[in-house]
């Protein structure tokens, strides 16, 4: 069975980026979490967090989560709040190996560009807002069985960490 890879950790580091490339090195479908809730939806997350709230965009995830556990040989790019609920973790963890992307809140910030699906960081300023969420959710991301710090390693390196992991 192709275990699904699931990409987890904070906004910014770069799951999307790296996810897409691993699928394609692999053969897998990419899907990201994100993305996929903006179809469903037909709504964007700002949209979603705006006019229908954080609860709603938390129950599409966990509604997600539930789909993908019954598939495989996916590569998920995970929205950074998706791991913070437990039952999100154990449908993901059923046929899929977590893998953190890890990096420091300066580099989160120079690559949160796009604020638009990131309303969370979105009020006030940026960096503050980072260094806030980064310590509220400390430990969250540890679940992973592969953490690699994407501040350090470029994306080949990242995809060469990741086949050796999963040989
Ligand atoms: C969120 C992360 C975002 C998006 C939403 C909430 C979070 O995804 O799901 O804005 O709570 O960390 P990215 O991690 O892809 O930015």
């Amino acid at each position: 069975m192709k275990k699904n890879i699931v990409l987890i950790g904070f906004m910014g580091v770069g799951k999307s980026t790296l996810g897409r490339r691993l699928a394609k090195r692999l053969g897998y479908k990419f899907i990201d979490t994100d993305s996929a809730i903006e179809e469903i939806t037909g709504k964007t997350v700002e949209q979603i967090f705006r006019t229908d709230g954080e609860i709603r965009f938390r129950s599409e995830e966990k509604l997600l989560a539930r789909k993908l556990a019954g598939q495989t040989g996916l590569v998920i790019a995970t929205g950074g709040g998706m791991v913070l609920e437990q039952e999100n973790v154990e449908l993901l963890k059923q046929n899929g190996v977590l893998i953190c992307l890890h990096a420091d809140p300066q580099v989160i910030l120079q690559r949160v560009k796009n604020k638009r699906r990131r309303p969370l960081l979105s009020k006030g300023n940026l960096l503050e807002n980072i260094i806030r969420l980064t310590r509220e959710r400390e430990g969250a991301y540890d679940i992973a069985e592969l953490t690699l710090d994407t501040g350090k390693l470029t994306y080949d390196e990242m995809l060469q960490e990741i086949k050796k992991f999963l040989e």
